[in-house]
Formats: structure tokens, sequence, C-alpha cells
């Protein structure tokens, strides 16, 4: 599987942060390097085709990082009404862009993914290579908050960097995920899938690997039984 790159949000970024300092990205950069060029292509990821089964007409979507809206806009296109989430205001415009041209609507929303989103309820909340751009400290915070935004017997689907092959590029600052750190995020939830391998990226020029964890989770109809008091 590729995902097509790697990305950056400062550390300290975020709407939780006792000093907020605004969360930034080199992909922005990328983006606007050429107005032209799609940086991740304008095909589906991998990932994405993966959780089309997920993705039934009419479904909310909700893709976090879309970047440039390769994924957004395929979901788009299978009938899904999605909501995009960037940083990256020159990524969204490319998004826009290609949305247009293939003929379909998807919201697009410019700001970090800890910051204001759509209330949902989403029948699936999607990112592709971006969850690990949020520091840890926020993300129990961010993850919890997804939770609630999940329809009852819906989805997540998330594929993030781990630090067990770490290739750094484009001066990007990733807060990696150990292993396991993503499955602890969905106690509780059904696993559908989970996995870890190493991808294949070559957006510095060089082909090199991550590794990764992939994750797709139901959130449960009802919550699951506390455990009685002794
Ligand atoms: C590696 S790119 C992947 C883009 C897209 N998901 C794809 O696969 O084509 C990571 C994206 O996450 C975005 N990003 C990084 N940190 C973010 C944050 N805190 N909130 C929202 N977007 C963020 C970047 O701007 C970038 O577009």
């Amino acid at each position: 599987m590729t995902i097509g790159g790697t990305g950056v949000a400062r550390p300290s970024g975020g709407m939780w942060s006792a000093a907020p300092v605004r969360p930034w990205s080199p992909w922005a950069l990328e983006y606007a390097r050429d107005p032209e060029r799609y940086v991740f292509g304008t095909a589906p990821s991998d990932w994405a085709r993966e959780v089309v089964p997920l993705v039934r007409h009419g479904a909310t979507v909700l893709d976090l990082g879309c970047g440039e809206g390769r994924d957004s806009v395929f979901f788009a296109e299978l009938g899904a009404a999605v909501t995009g989430v960037d940083l990256a205001a020159d990524g969204l415009d490319k998004a826009r862009r290609l949305a247009r041209r293939r003929g379909v609507r998807v919201r697009l929303i410019e700001g970090p993914m800890t910051g204001a989103l759509p209330a949902g309820p989403f029948d699936l909340i999607f990112s592709c290579g971006a969850i690990h751009y949020v520091p840890r400290a926020q993300r129990g915070r961010l993850f919890r908050r997804l939770a609630a935004m999940t329809r009852p017997g819906g989805h997540q689907a998330h594929v993030v960097f781990t630090d067990r092959l770490v290739h750094e590029e484009k001066g990007e600052i990733v807060d990696y995920f150990t292993a396991g750190e993503l499955r602890e995020a969905f106690v509780e939830w059904q696993v559908l899938r989970s996995g870890e391998q190493v991808i294949s990226c070559a957006q510095d020029g060089s082909v090199h690997g991550h590794s990764v964890e992939e994750l797709v989770v139901a959130r449960p109809m009802v919550p699951a039984p506390r455990p009685s008091a002794p």
C-alpha cells in the first residue's frame, strides 16, 4: 500500500494547548509549488479503495487531513456526502477543483482536525497518513471526540506512521504512533481490520519505506455494559 508521502504538524499546535501555536504542515508548501500538479495524484489512495465496502450511497464521510482531495472526491463519486478537513489552503483549492472537474460536491474545511469540526454523526471517519502529525498529547482527546462523532454502528478507518521504521523527510516533525497505540484508542469497538506493514514512498526523490499501522473499527450499536461492582 502507498500513502504517497509524509507530512508534519508542529507539536505545540492545536486548540487545546495552553499557548496555541498555529499547526503547520510542509505539505502546504508542496501543494503551492505547482498549482497544476497533484503531489499525491488524483487517483484514490490504496487505503481509500480498501474501505469502499463501508461507503454506501448517501453515507456521511469525514476525511481528516484530506490534502488535495483524492480520497474525498473518490468517496463523493461513490455517492457519499463528504467533508474534508486540512490545514493547507492550497491543498483544499486543488481538492475543490478536482471535485468540480469530476462533477461532485465535497464540503471542505480549512483548519486543524483538532479545531472546529461538524458535529456529525458520520458513518465513516477516515484518514490516510494524517493523524500522526497531531501531537500525542492531543490525540486522546481527538479520538474521544471522533468517537462521539461516529454514528453507532458506523466506522473509523485510519492509517498512521509508527516508530518501527522511521524515514524523516521535508523537515517533518511526526509524532510516530507506537505499536498498538492506534488500536488502544478504540477499546470496546469491533475491530474489522488491524495490521502493520511497511509502505513504499518516494516523495523526497529516494525510494524508502515507512512503517504504518492500519485500523478499521466499528462503533458498537449499544455501549458495552460496565462491569458490576463486587
Ligand atoms: C501526507 S498528507 C496526506 C494527504 C491525503 N490524506 C492524501 O492521502 O492524499 C497529510 C495531510 O495532513 C494534513 N495535516 C497535517 N496536520 C494536520 C492537522 N493537524 N489538521 C488537519 N490536517 C493536517 C497536511 O496538510 C496534509 O495535507
